[in-house]
Order: C-alpha cells, then sequence, then structure tokens
C-alpha cells in the first residue's frame, strides 16, 4: 500500500534528521486502511511512534464519539491498536464553538510545530467529487483565507460548520499527499492533473507546497480517466 509506505519514509526522514514527525491525517473513508496497514508489520514495528506527534487537515463539528469525527476514525485504525498516548494527538475540537475551535487550534500548531508559518512535515489529503480537500470546499469562505492556518467553515451543501486547515498552512508544509480512490473521483482528479478547462476552481488543485513536494496516489479506478 503505496500511502503507508510513504508515511513511512517520511516519519523516518524526519527521524532521522532528529525531529519529531508532525502529521496531519486526513478524514473520511479512504485512508481507513493506510491507516490499519500502518498498524501492522513491517510498519507497526519499523516506525518509532514515540516520536510522532498527529494532527488533522479538518474536522466536522461533531463532538469526539460522533461517528462522522475523522477523530475517532484515526483514534479506532491507528491509536488504538498502536497504544498512542493522548499527549501525542491533537485533535481539533469539534464539540467547541467553531470560530473559538480554529484559533485554538492555530495556537496549537504555532506552538508545536517548527517554522513560521509552522511546517508540517507530512499533510495527508483526501478528494471530494466536487474537488474539495480537507473542508475546503469550492466557494466557500475559507479558501480565499490568506491569513490564518486554520478556519472556521460553514459548508452549504450540506449544511454544517467544518474546522479546517487553510491552504496557507497546507503549502507551507515540507510533503502533502493526496490519498484518492475509487472510480467516483476519476473526473476531479483527471480535470485537476491534466489541468482540463476550469481546474482552478477546484480547491484541490490549489495545493502546491511552496518549500515541499506533492504526491498523488490514485489507485487504478481513480487514475483511470487521467
Ligand atoms: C473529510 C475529509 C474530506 C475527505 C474527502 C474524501 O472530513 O471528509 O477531510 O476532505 O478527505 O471528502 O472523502 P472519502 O475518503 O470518504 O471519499
Amino acid at each position: 500500500m503505496a500511502g503507508a509506505d510513504e508515511f513511512a519514509r517520511a516519519a523516518g526522514q524526519a527521524i532521522h534528521e532528529g525531529r519529531s514527525f508532525h502529521v496531519a491525517l486526513a478524514g473520511g473513508s479512504t485512508p481507513v486502511e493506510i491507516y490499519r496497514r500502518l498498524t501492522k508489520p513491517p510498519h507497526r514495528g519499523a516506525i518509532p511512534w514515540e516520536r510522532i506527534r498527529f494532527y488533522w487537515g479538518d474536522e466536522r463539528c461533531v463532538p469526539p464519539d460522533d461517528e462522522r469525527s475523522n477523530f475517532r476514525m484515526a483514534r479506532e485504525a491507528l491509536f488504538e491498536p498502536l497504544g498512542i498516548p493522548p499527549r501525542q494527538v491533537f485533535r481539533m475540537k469539534g464539540e467547541e464553538d467553531p470560530v473559538r475551535a480554529a484559533r485554538s487550534y492555530e495556537d496549537t500548531l504555532r506552538r508545536r510545530v517548527a517554522g513560521r508559518p509552522p511546517r508540517l512535515d507530512l499533510v495527508l489529503l483526501g478528494l471530494g467529487t466536487d474537488g474539495h480537500t480537507a473542508s475546503l470546499f469550492p466557494d466557500t469562505a475559507a479558501l480565499v483565507q490568506e491569513r490564518r492556518l486554520v478556519a472556521a467553515n460553514f459548508v452549504p451543501k450540506f449544511p454544517e460548520w467544518r474546522i479546517t486547515l487553510t491552504l496557507r498552512a497546507i503549502n507551507s508544509a515540507r510533503r502533502v499527499i493526496f490519498l484518492v480512490a475509487g472510480a467516483v473521483k476519476a473526473a476531479a482528479a483527471a480535470k485537476i492533473l491534466d489541468k482540463q478547462p476550469g481546474y482552478r476552481a477546484l480547491p484541490a488543485s490549489r495545493v502546491a507546497p511552496r518549500r515541499g513536494t506533492l504526491l498523488w496516489l490514485l489507485d487504478e479506478a481513480a487514475a483511470s480517466r487521467l
């Protein structure tokens, strides 16, 4: 599973350089299999988990035990199987007022992650069929937020509030990896990767790390229209 291998490679590099590894996890369903793969050999025993600090790219505005929570998904797929202690996990508090939770999370990033702006070692992202990523949906306010690192974002299509890293935070990372699976994502992926007409309207097309690398990992179905 390439996603797990790339995670291990990025973690190994940071730790080899004497740093802790600060990773923002993706939500949704695609990453679950990759997180589960990390809890099994060879990655389970090869990654120094005690050196890793976990963040999120986005969170739904629900309590941490809600079945929609991205934190809950990672806790079940990754933290519990690996015994990751809470002190290594920095969740977005979806149960709080979204604006307050976004400000608090930005403070957490600035306090814990080196760099001005903070440079996460790795940001994992998914892709929506509408071209959204994290909770940066088309035509929503957070997409044009140029100063903040974390934003509360009202998404009319649901309708609901989300907490999300902004493009400024994502594009400050050392590595960004998109994890995309399924034929349903093929059109959005092709539009972005082949720079088809109107591709810039898709938020995921705006992910371009300023001083970092960008990698798209697609399964065969998601890559079928490239
Ligand atoms: C979320 C994610 C979101 C997700 C895409 C793809 O909170 O849902 O951050 O950006 O990555 O919607 O979701 P799937 O992997 O479930 O298709």
